[in-house]
């Protein structure tokens, strides 16, 4: 059926939102029936579990719900790898292809078989295992997109060893902070990383972070390209050397039989502090839920082509570039570098060359490909994609209608996937072939998920009405905690409505149950799909010795979704000068990373403060945005906001970056 045509142009009106209907021939096919939505909660589950995955030892319990704290599958033991490798292969299936990878250099491929993967694992686990790796050793993973991470976080699943992976954009402090928090003794890295055509000094990073983590005792290094590379003697090690003499046969390298709660690792978020949050996810729950909701809602057949383009070191990546994927056998892409590299052709030519069915992004980088033009895409044969998805932020209608048309050529529907690195899995999504599609609507919980729209009271708004997401009934992969933070647990997520799980955004169900994520609601910002805290970034300013005060907050951006303004007030004796500007924001990509680096630097000579002494960020936030200043009367010194709003405009337009 074709899709209605709008009828008006005001959107946001939601007087008339377009609607694309599930295409007739897509619905009959599609791995999702309507009847998936009639079944009761643990009953679908269990039903998934057991039908889904392989069990060492089945479970006796599907659900076992003590809020806030959820065991799922219990009693039952399994190993993640075995789902993921070893399975498919005793099956048969050992020549279907794991994975394409594609290096950033033109030209370099590598293509990975099930066979091959299983071959790399067992190696690489049994030189762990010589090194001392066991079960509950925990260690830390910098490296960017290259095989050897998803082949190193299947070892370490195969061990039982919980890890962590930080983002190989992060700097050494935050990756120092993040491998103290869990306390890491073995760490994995590559020499160089390869992207956007530079070479990122990752060991050097890990080198510079281990100054401060007493706990490591070995590191393993990945020789991605032919740069000099420091080893330090007794400490450092080859990966190839690691792996050099290892047995590649299964049977010299069993899984362990994990318990359906043991955590497989920790994935670190910002919060509303400066101390990121090391959310926890475990074995059982965790793998039913992500091959569970990878199957339905990217609807897989034993041919597709599945490409995320996210990158593994979020948890898009390991939900599904590694785990979901991987337990239903799929076949898929990754692809090292940035995405015009080395021209804005490079995504249509890997979709076209691999060709692709199925491509899960991210708005921001749909905008990107919009801003470089629909030319680029129309060069390259994209017949092959049958499937698009969305995640990571809101998609504005414009992109939306974009993708549809340029990428998907009008027959591809379009899933656009809520879900946090909390929730481990999609929960909030359209189903192929079932859902009619709004633009802009994440549309409808995943089977069995109760979701509401609540008031400050906890209140369910009527249908139309803005207010707070939350969930009202755990899902598998849910997270099972803060490490080493049980009250910061209950406090961020479990307070605020008692009984129900606060996920920190806004939104509004219309009239057809569909929902409208309205972005965080908290002091977090999300950049590129990527989530910062302000107090991060403000906690990183006023580390800087020039800096007295600095308050941080988000505004639009038509490309990244959010982008980063700071308000710094300089100490006395120092000038707000463009050095200054390019001073302050090396010093916060030194800090956290290039992504918390801000857009504009606004110097003011103070901020606005309410008489109790707290800065007002509302105010801040409608200086960003360019916004009519609200109500001043409870600021200590009206004067300064004018002051700020002035300066806001003249230097956002100089120092836009
Ligand atoms: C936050 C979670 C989960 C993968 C990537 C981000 C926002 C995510 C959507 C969407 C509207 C979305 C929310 C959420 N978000 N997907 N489809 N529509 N907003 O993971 O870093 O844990 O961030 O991203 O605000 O709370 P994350």
């Amino acid at each position: 059926m074709a899709p209605e045509k709008p009828k008006s142009a005001i959107e946001t009106l939601q007087v008339d939102v377009k609607k694309y209907p599930p295409p007739a021939a897509f619905a009959a096919q599609a791995n999702a029936k309507p009847e998936i939505y009639d079944q009761e909660l643990e009953a679908f589950w269990d039903k998934e579990a057991k039908s889904r995955i392989s069990w060492f030892k089945p479970y006796h319990k599907v659900l076992e719900w003590n809020l806030p704290y959820a065991k799922w599958f219990v009693g039952g033991e399994l190993n993640i790898c075995y789902n993921c490798v070893d399975r498919h292969v005793e099956a048969g299936k050992g020549a279907k292809v794991a994975y394409y990878w594609e290096g950033e250099g033109v030209g370099e491929r590598k293509t990975i078989t099930y066979s091959d993967l299983l071959k790399d694992v067992v190696k690489l686990t049994n030189g762990l295992r010589k090194l001392g790796v066991k079960k509950g050793t925990h260690c830390g993973i910098y490296i960017a997109m290259v095989p050897e991470l998803p082949v190193l976080m299947l070892a370490l699943a195969r061990i039982g060893a919980p890890f962590t992976v930080v983002f190989a954009g992060f700097s050494p402090d935050s990756l120092a902070d993040r491998f103290n928090d869990m306390e890491v003794e073995f760490v994995f890295t590559q020499n160089e990383g390869l992207r956007g055509g530079k070479r990122l000094p990752l060991k050097a990073n890990v080198d510079e972070a281990l100054k401060q983590v007493p706990t490591v005792k070995k590191m393993v290094v990945y020789k991605r390209t032919d740069g000099a590379t420091a080893m330090q003697v007794g400490r450092d090690l080859w990966w190839h050397d690691v792996t050099a003499g290892q047995s590649d046969d299964p049977k010299s390298c069993p899984c362990e039989s994990l318990d359906s709660e043991h955590m497989l690792y920790l994935l670190y978020t910002s919060g509303t502090t400066a101390k990121p949050k090391g959310i926890m996810h475990t074995t059982g729950g965790y793998l039913v839920g992500t091959a569970t909701t990878h199957h339905y809602i990217f609807d897989i057949k034993p041919d597709d082509v599945y490409w995320c383009a996210a990158d593994i070191g979020w948890v898009t990546g390991h939900s599904y570039i590694v785990y979901g994927p991987l337990a239903n056998g799929c076949t898929g892409v990754i692809y090292e570098g940035t995405p015009n590299f080395p021209n804005a052709e490079r995504w249509w030519d890997i979709i076209e060359r691999y060709k692709v069915s199925i491509l899960y992004t991210a708005p921001t980088a749909i905008r990107a490909h919009m801003k470089w033009g629909p030319q680029h895409a129309a060069k390259h044969d994209l017949k092959s994609l049958r499937l698009l998805g969305s995640v990571g932020e809101p998609i504005n209608p414009e992109a939306w209608e974009w993708y549809h048309e340029h990428i998907g050529g009008r027959r591809c529907p379009i899933v656009d996937t809520w879900w946090q690195t909390e929730t481990g899995m999609i929960l909030i999504t359209p189903l192929p072939g079932i859902t009619t599609l709004k633009p802009g609507s994440a549309t409808k919980p995943f089977p069995g998920l109760v979701v509401a729209v609540v008031n400050d009271k906890g209140e369910e708004v009527p249908l139309g009405g803005g207010g707070y997401l939350v969930l009202k009934s755990p899902w598998p992969a849910m997270l099972r905690g803060i490490y080493k933070a049980p009250e910061r647990y209950v406090q961020t997520y479990w307070s605020r409505f008692p009984g129900m799980y606060f996920a920190g955004d806004g939104a509004r169900m219309d009239k057809d149950g569909d929902l409208w994520l309205m972005g965080r609601v908290d002091d977090v910002m999300n950049v590129s799909g990527h989530r910062i805290s302000t107090i991060e970034v403000e906690s990183a300013l006023v580390d800087h010795p020039k800096v007295a005060e600095a308050a941080v907050c988000g505004r639009a951006d038509a490309l990244t979704g959010q982008a980063i303004v700071a308000f710094v007030t300089l100490k006395s004796g120092f000038e707000a000068t463009p050095e200054m500007l390019a001073e302050l924001r090396e010093h916060v990509g030194k800090k956290i990373g290039a992504l918390a680096k801000p857009a504009n630097i606004v110097f003011t000579p103070d901020l606005p403060k309410t008489r109790s002494g707290k800065i007002m960020r509302r105010l801040l936030r409608d200086v960003a945005e360019n916004r009519p200043l609200g109500d001043t009367t409870t600021l200590a010194d009206a004067a300064v906001v004018k002051e700020i709003a002035t300066r806001a405009v003249t230097e956002a337009t100089q120092h836009e970056v």
